[in-house]
């Protein structure tokens, strides 16, 4: 049954061509507290003159850190690049309504930015499943002006 399970998990990746987006670093999953995950949030940045912001996220069983007991709160039409791991099993990082989807892998960085045009709420779910409390693994994202 494991196996098959297994066979059917590594079959699926396969058959379907999984494109992630973002572009991946390698972190090592047991040490997160050294790294910039060690105080998962919201950081104010500066690039070339301009502010910015990097959202360090661990994604757990059955929790985003941050996201989920409290909301990952980012300023509208600001770059928004977010760093995404996972220190157990695999998760997904998916903000609903958007093409903002990316799967969170232990000992990998999962990448990407974006700018949210407007304030709004949006949910964060995972998409992978990642245990018996996979279906209520979500968070929130707080677009502010
Ligand atoms: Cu985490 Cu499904």
């Amino acid at each position: 049954m494991i196996v098959f399970f297994i066979a059917t998990v590594v079959y699926g990746f396969v058959a379907m061509d999984l494109k992630v987006i973002g572009n991946y670093e390698t972190i090592d999953p047991q040490n997160l507290s050294d790294t910039p995950f060690g105080t998962p949030g919201v950081k104010e940045v500066t690039k070339n003159g301009a502010t910015e912001y990097e959202v360090y996220v661990q994604t757990l069983q059955f929790a985003f850190l941050p996201g989920t007991s409290s909301p990952i709160t980012v300023p509208a039409d600001t770059r928004i690049t977010f760093y995404i791991t996972s220190p157990d099993v695999l998760h997904g990082f998916d903000v609903a309504g958007t093409n903002l989807n990316t799967m969170a892998i232990p000992g990998q960085i999962s990448k990407f930015t974006t700018i949210f045009p407007e304030a709004r709420e949006y949910g964060i779910v995972c998409n992978e499943y990642c245990g018996p409390a996979h279906h209520i693994m979500e968070g929130k994202i707080e677009v502010v002006p």
